[in-house]
């Protein structure tokens, strides 16, 4: 099974060993199966709403398990079926959460609900690894008023479309930008096009909130007015 582009940008940015991760929203579970496989963790836990879903990828990882020989060095996995804002966060030394492939006010929710469901001192040690569909305006403002700081961020193009992947954690002290500043290049073609798409997608969402939507969209102006 190979990854698509943005699930591989994802796995990439997971390059050190880590206690848990989270693979939140995981459907398939692709991303999940593919950190199992280079043993990225101790322990890959599988997260969806979806019983069928998740009594599909916890058979197919249990034949995986059958077909491996036993061997201290295999990472352990748990599938769970349930909301993810109620995922319970264990105190370790690294964590990371990955939440990916849902609109950007559901996953701000979820994010929000990870904060206020678990305590401080387990999440100071935990990276969040998103990658929403549309609204990463509203989701970074979100993240920014949680007090989370920002890691890092980039702007994929995946199968015709624009993705970003924001890395945030309370560990860190970067401010997070409502446009995302650190992850364009204008003199990339695509980058200058995403903007665009932006631009002309909150024009269109401007009977809705006039003065809310202007100011989007004079933000994601003035990245190339300077
Ligand atoms: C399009 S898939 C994303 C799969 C994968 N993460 C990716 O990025 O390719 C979205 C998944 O989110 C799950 N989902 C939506 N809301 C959820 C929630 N509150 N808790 C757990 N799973 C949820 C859905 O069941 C669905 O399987």
């Amino acid at each position: 099974m190979k990854l698509s582009k943005r699930l591989t940008a994802i796995d990439t940015l997971i390059s050190q060993h880590h206690d848990i991760i989270w693979d939140c929203c995981c459907d398939h579970g692709y991303l999940g199966m593919a950190l199992l496989k280079r043993a990225a963790a101790s322990q890959v836990i599988f997260v969806d709403i979806v019983a069928t879903l998740m009594n599909d990828l916890e058979a197919q990882l249990s034949s995986i398990n059958k077909l491996q020989k036993t061997c201290d060095k295999n990472p352990q996995w748990q599938v769970l079926c349930q909301d993810v804002g109620k995922i319970e966060i264990a105190q370790s030394k690294s964590q990371v959460v990955v939440i990916a492939g849902v609109g950007g006010e559901l996953l701000l929710s979820l994010v929000q609900q990870i904060i206020a469901n678990n305590a401080v001192e387990h999440l100071n040690n935990v990276r969040f690894i998103l990658c929403p569909v549309h609204h990463t305006y509203k989701l970074r403002v979100g993240l920014k008023q949680l007090g989370l700081g920002l890691v890092s961020e980039q702007i994929v193009y995946d199968n015709k479309r624009f993705y970003e992947v924001i890395e945030v954690s309370f560990s860190s002290n970067n401010e997070i930008s409502h446009t995302g500043n650190k992850m364009w290049n204008f003199a990339s073609t695509e980058h200058a096009m995403y903007q665009r798409q932006l631009i002309n997608h909150y024009n269109k969402m401007l009977n809705k909130d006039k003065p809310y939507y202007q100011k989007v969209i004079t933000d994601y102006q003035e990245l190339t007015d300077s």
